[in-house]
């Protein structure tokens, strides 16, 4: 297959079959670490710059800035570079050196804001930091992830088509809550197109989306400091909240066992299955949204002194816990298609 640009390789109908990986769970992993870029914030990044050129706001040669954790930074690097636009992301201190690394080979300009804010987090703080370049140069774009309702639409299209697509009967979607861009995306969808899949948000203990207390974070992906706009409570009817220790043991978990690194939010909705694992019916279709890869956080959730410093000694062993404590009978595994 021959296609005109790296951003159009899009691969929505990767699943792995993690059955009983979570005791008596017949789970499917939908893999967004094959994308271009290497995570689901690619499908966010092409609709939000297909969004500002559509409002005739990004012109040839066109400047963008915007507020990343890393992957859509990295995913508007590239779309940016391939479209011919400049592109400033302004990131914090848990970006890791990698996707710093990354976003400059395709020819980003990377700032860093260490500022904390309020909430002990750095969103408002890289927000803050884009309103007074916005001030000093109001030719920049700023497609504003955060509160773009492209960045929900992208999933709608994509993401939540894409699994309802392969014909599975899914009685329950895990989805891990960042922007919160693939939560709604997915929570439309699926009240248009499947109302009996129960969508489960999942966000990491310390965010404030779901109005829980602030406290300091250390994966990127998931949780906030600053509830997002595109945010909308309502719509939202199960939440598991996940602590970060559990989120890496179960990455740790996950690699040992069936021979995939995944990223943080990966594990953090591992977890999140986990501990609902006892009120889904055996039988029960389960697919779950990993939004990339592992070799993006080798130097935090897989390095033992990185692990050990800031969870204890605990979080560096693979939790078998949860599966372990909670027996159930097993499920054969189904074919999915
Ligand atoms: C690794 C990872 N997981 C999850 C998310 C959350 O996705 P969303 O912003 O659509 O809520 C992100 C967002 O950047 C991410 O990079």
């Amino acid at each position: 297959m021959i296609y005109q640009s790296a951003h159009e390789m899009i691969l929505d109908d990767v699943f792995l079959d993690l059955s009983d990986f979570i005791s008596g769970v017949n789970l499917l992993l939908k893999l967004e670490g094959f994308n271009p870029a290497g995570s689901i914030k690619m499908k966010a990044a092409v609709g939000l710059l297909d969004d500002a050129e559509d409002r005739g706001l990004l012109r040839p040669g066109g400047h963008v800035i915007e507020s990343s954790s890393g992957n859509l930074g990295i995913a508007l690097s590239s779309v940016c570079a391939a479209r011919g636009y400049r592109f400033t992301c302004v990131v914090d201190p848990n970006t890791s050196a990698h996707s710093i690394a990354l976003m400059r080979a395709y020819g980003a300009q990377v700032v860093s804001v260490d500022q904390r804010d309020g909430n002990g987090g750095f969103l408002q703080s890289r927000i803050d930091y884009i309103h007074r370049r916005l001030a000093e140069d109001p030719a920049l774009v700023w497609p504003n992830q955060y509160a773009n309702p492209a960045n929900p639409r992208a999933h709608y299209e994509r993401t939540a088509a894409a699994i309802v697509k392969q014909g599975l009967d899914i009685d329950y979607l895990f989805v891990g809550a960042g922007t919160t861009g693939t939560l709604m995306g997915c929570v439309a969808y699926f009240r248009d197109n499947s109302p009996r899949t129960k969508v489960i948000a999942v966000d990491t203990v310390g965010s404030v989306t779901f109005g829980n207390p602030p406290a300091r974070r250390y994966i990127p992906g998931l949780g906030t400091s600053r509830r997002p706009e595109i945010f909308d409570p309502e719509q939202i009817e199960h939440l598991v909240m996940v602590p970060e220790a559990e989120a890496v043991r179960m990455c740790r978990r996950l690699a040992a066992e069936r021979g995939i690194a995944a990223g943080g939010s990966t594990g953090t909705v591992l977890a999140a299955v986990e501990r609902r694992s006892a009120e889904i019916p055996s039988g029960a279709r389960v697919v779950a949204i990993a939004p990339d890869l592992g070799d993006r956080y080798l130097s935090t959730i897989y390095d033992d002194t990185w692990v050990r410093e800031r969870f204890g000694a605990d979080a560096t062993a693979p939790d078998s816990a949860g599966a372990a404590q909670r027996p159930r009978p097993r499920v054969p595994a189904q074919s999915c298609r």
